[in-house]
């Protein structure tokens, strides 16, 4: 199914997305130093879409990468994988189009960081990216419903943001399920399809748990760019959990 990814400035379905767990490879942990490198060991091990997560040192305490960076990588690894930019910065409504612009298929925002949410999802999408919102530990559920009708993806944090390796918060399992029974009743009612994402500390160990739960898409950084083996190895781990 050709689900536009290909092109950056054709908006995804991600309703259409008919896999049933979206495995997204968080590049935090790889080697940014050789980053083209390490994506392109998990696209030969399976993987299709790329989790980018963009820092700007002030939403959250790290730095990462911003347009120039993606702009080159969407370069080195052609217009395939999904380009999946999870945005940690503040001011998003002046810069998102330059996310968009340098390749990216999907941005989600914090709902923490945005003022005018309903305003910028949008806008997002009128210029070209499918979009998401996404949930610190800290910040309800309902954040997240008044914009369900609007957006593809809702990204809750079983971390809290600004660093890879942390541990995976329980305490979410609620929003999850909450946020599940909302998309149900809204896709009941004829309602956009959307999915729900987790970052943070997803392992082998507990991504099975995620999927009962009602997880379409999963976030794994360091359970899969590590020392101990190769993403493609560490995948089929995942798989087994999942099989
Ligand atoms: C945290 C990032 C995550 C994280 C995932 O701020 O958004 O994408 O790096 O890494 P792991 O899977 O190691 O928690
Ligand atoms: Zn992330």
């Amino acid at each position: 199914m050709d689900l536009g990814y290909g092109n950056p400035h054709q908006t995804p379905n991600l309703g259409q997305c008919m896999d049933p767990m979206v495995i997204a490879p968080s590049v935090l942990t790889a080697n940014l130093a050789a980053l083209a490198e390490d994506c392109q060991e998990a696209i030969d091990a399976g993987l299709h879409w790329m989790h980018l997560d963009v820092m700007d040192g002030n939403f959250v305490p790290n730095l990462t990468f911003g347009p120039p960076v993606i702009r080159q990588l969407r370069k080195a690894l052609g217009p395939e994988p999904v380009f999946d930019a999870h945005l940690m910065i503040e001011n998003a409504e002046a810069c998102f189009q330059d996310y968009i612009d340098a390749g990216c298929n999907h941005l989600t925002v914090h709902v923490e960081a945005v003022k005018h949410l309903h305003r910028l999802v949008n806008a997002i999408r009128d210029g070209g990216a499918s979009v998401g919102v996404v949930l610190n530990p800290g910040t309800p559920v309902e954040a997240a419903l008044e914009v369900l009708t609007e957006v593809d993806l809702v990204l809750i944090m079983s971390v809290n943001p600004g660093f890879g390796g942390q541990s995976f918060i329980p305490t979410v399992e609620q929003k999850i399920k909450r946020l599940r029974a909302a998309i149900d009743e809204q896709v009941a009612n004829g309602g956009r399809p959307v999915q729900i994402q987790v970052d943070g500390g997803v392992k082998a160990h507990n991504i099975a748990m995620l999927r009962s739960w009602g997880v379409t898409n999963c976030v794994v950084g360091s359970g899969l760019f590590n020392d101990r083996a190769s993403v493609k190895t560490n995948l089929e781990a995942i798989h087994d959990a999942l099989s």
